[in-house]
């Protein structure tokens, strides 16, 4: 991989006090920029100024100052088709692990399922009861199950059987999902939730027999090294929306992750992604494939076909990026098409 990830390559723009609080001597150095009421409509405002602290609004800039070079010689129509343990998907692009999704024109999650299934793309669920599992599996959608980090381990090894009976895809847990951040577990719908420690993953992954186990909420080196020892199949760079203030974009840290497991596990994204743009950045970058949640669900309203439509234009916007710069599938990305200019 590169030796100059993007998330260390310098800014060319950014303000002095920004620079400040990131911490990067090598950014310091770059001039400072013109005062905030000099900016023009079309300059994205600096969430380090305006929104300290917010994760989900520095994702959005990080992915804003990630730009393209173009390679149209010997470029074509690509493919982008998607082979993930052993089935192929028309798309990189997935929906995200979804809870609780209410809408006056029926259930949500299986709305949100139908739609996958009408594109052919992977699908997540988050947390729900076994009957919700059941329901969204009855679509036909290739579903991955994300188990929550509940303190009582038989309650999650009861959630693994039921899941690969229920004929889920793959399975998986939100490892961020054990704190409050107040110092305490979490408690989610009046379910205690704890942390989880390696040998405890690697206990999941052996219940989950052949069916792949993934970890979600993963956002360093030191984490998907442990879920590569653990055995699990992939990980889910996340930062769960902001869950934890000053969370890093999950594309600051998907190269050195990369360079730690890639190739030996799958390695998705989530948080923030909202075009094909997007997509193809996290999957230059070394994504497999990608997952859209709150980008997609006001369209939940309009119907399963809403979403799906959705979920194609963005395959569309993703695979016209990849012919502007000579990726002929999902094999051939190269990290060096991107450049951060602010
Ligand atoms: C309404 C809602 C419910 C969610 N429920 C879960 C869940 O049960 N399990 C989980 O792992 N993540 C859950 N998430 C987090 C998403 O999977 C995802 O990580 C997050 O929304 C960031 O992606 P996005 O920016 O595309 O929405 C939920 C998010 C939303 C908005």
């Amino acid at each position: 991989m590169k030796k100059n990830p993007v998330s260390r390559r310098s800014f060319v723009k950014i303000s002095t006090a920004s620079l400040a609080a990131l911490s990067m001597p090598e950014l310091v150095s770059a001039q400072p920029e013109a005062p905030q009421q000099q900016r023009t409509e079309r300059q994205p405002a600096d969430p380090i100024v305006a929104q300290p602290g917010n994760a989900d609004a520095f994702t959005r800039y990080f992915f804003d100052s990630l730009m393209l070079e173009s390679r149209y010689l010997d470029s074509d129509i690509p493919s982008t088709k998607l082979e993930l343990f052993g089935e192929t998907f028309d798309t990189p692009i997935m929906t995200a692990a979804l809870s609780h999704l209410r809408v006056p024109n029926g259930d949500g999650l299986v709305i949100y399922a139908q739609a996958a299934k009408a594109c052919n793309a992977v699908h997540w669920f988050g947390m729900g009861e076994d009957k919700d599992l059941e329901d969204i599996i009855a679509t036909g959608a290739r579903t991955i199950k994300v188990i929550k980090p509940h303190a009582d381990n038989a309650e999650i090894f009861r959630r693994i059987k039921h899941a690969v009976n229920a004929g889920c895809f793959a399975l998986g847990m939100d490892i961020d999902h054990s704190f409050d951040f107040k110092g305490n577990y979490d408690t989610v719908l009046g379910l205690p939730m704890k942390a989880k420690s390696t040998a405890e993953i690697k206990s999941f992954v052996k219940a989950s027999g052949s069916k792949p186990f993934i970890v979600k909420g993963v956002l360093s080196v030191s984490d998907a090294k442990k879920c590569l020892q653990a055995g699990c199949a992939g990980i889910v760079i996340s930062h769960h929306g902001g869950h934890l203030k000053y969370s890093i974009p999950p594309l600051m840290v998907i190269e050195d992750i990369v360079d730690a497991v890639g190739g030996k596990m799958k390695i998705f994204v989530d948080c923030g992604i909202t075009s094909g743009f997007d997509a193809y950045k996290c999957m230059a970058l070394g994504a497999d494939a990608v997952s859209v949640g709150r980008h997609l669900m006001p369209l939940l309203q309009n119907g399963a076909d809403a979403v799906a439509n959705r979920i194609k234009a963005m395959t569309s916007e993703l695979a016209g990026v990849m012919t502007a710069t000579g990726v002929h599938n999902l094999g051939e990305f190269d990290p060096s098409v991107i450049h951060r200019v602010i």
